[in-house]
């Protein structure tokens, strides 16, 4: 009986031993930047702790990726991938912190990572997700002019992963009338994305470029202003008148040569007594010529 009971309460004893020797890690995932260095944060009770026998071991799955014990860095399993890129702050871990700086960080590192602390007063492991992300740079505008079209490209590049993107003209969606194309750069798995839209009348109006990068809450948003070409409009014009102008000098010609009709018909009524008659009618004939220079 008495055993028994010494066994349960031991038995307790170490379950509210074991539950206090908690380890902290991100509850959700990390998002390193492309090329910088990222933190993988983890940190573990330091009650009566003891250097010599703390074990930290930082792994991707099966890969080591830092392993520290007899108070020092231990590399000798450490996957290549990780060589030279890895560091524990050894001076803050008396205070429980047990966070590995990684390096130069790479599209490659992302994953599920793991660190197990044991130390003399427990042991624990725990895991996280570790996404890498970059920036897109400053969208680069190309305007192509052709016979029947513009076309408007939109060039960015460097980021991960890729983008959301949206076009708006007056803030309505014409995202469906753009076409989009992303690249990944061999070597770095970076994404390049280029973005067109083919414009076959150019009007006043504002037209908006909208990259969207969600994991590093990256928008980019650039409005375009665009001006009815003016030159094309007058011309249109300019011909519209044109035409114009020849039907109202044919009319004018042809009320000219009415009215001079009427006028010569009834001067020959009234006859010929006045000289300057024929003075009136020499003008007139010479507007009418020159009238009908104008048209030809
Ligand atoms: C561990 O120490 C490093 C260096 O001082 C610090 O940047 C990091 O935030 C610390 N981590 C935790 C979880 O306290
Ligand atoms: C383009 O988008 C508009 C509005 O969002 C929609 O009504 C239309 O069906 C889409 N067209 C195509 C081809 O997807
Ligand atoms: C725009 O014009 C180019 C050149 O003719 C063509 O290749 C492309 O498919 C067009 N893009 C759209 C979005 O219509
Ligand atoms: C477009 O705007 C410009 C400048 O504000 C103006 O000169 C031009 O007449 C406008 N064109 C049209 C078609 O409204």
């Amino acid at each position: 009986m008495n055993l028994k009971l010494f066994s349960l309460s031991l038995l307790l004893f170490e379950a509210s031993c074991f539950t206090e020797f908690e380890i902290t890690v991100p509850r959700g995932p990390v998002t390193g930047f492309y090329g910088e260095a990222l933190i993988l944060p983890c940190t573990f009770p330091v009650d009566s702790w003891d250097l010599s026998s703390t074990v930290i071991t930082w792994q991707r799955k099966l890969d080591v990726v830092h392993s520290f014990y007899y108070s020092r860095d231990q590399l000798d399993r450490q996957n290549p991938h990780y060589g030279k890129r890895t560091s524990l702050f050894i001076q803050e871990m008396a205070t429980g912190n047990a966070s590995l700086k990684l390096d130069r960080v790479t599209l490659l590192d992302a994953g599920v990572y793991t660190c197990s602390i044991s130390t003399n007063t427990g042991s624990q492991k725990k895991s996280f997700k570790v996404n890498i992300a970059a920036f897109y740079s400053e969208p680069r505008l190309q305007f192509s002019m052709l016979t029947d079209r513009l076309n408007l490209l939109v060039t960015s590049d460097g980021g991960y992963p890729s983008p959301k993107l949206q076009w708006l003209m007056e803030n309505s969606d014409i995202t469906n009338q753009t076409q989009t194309h992303f690249m990944q750069d061999t070597q770095t798995g970076l994404y390049i994305v280029s973005s067109w839209i083919n414009l076959t009348e150019v009007t006043n109006s504002s037209l908006t470029f909208i990259l969207h990068n969600k994991p590093l809450g990256q928008d980019i948003r650039r409005e375009i202003q665009l001006y009815s070409d003016k030159t094309r409009r007058e011309g249109q014009s300019a011909y519209r008148c044109h035409g114009c102008s020849i039907l109202i000098s044919v009319i004018l010609l042809l009320i000219v040569m009415g009215l001079l009709f009427v006028f010569i018909t009834r001067r020959r009524r009234t006859e010929q007594t006045k000289q300057n008659d024929g003075l009136k009618s020499q003008i007139s004939a010479s507007s009418f010529a020159s009238m009908r220079h104008n048209v030809v």
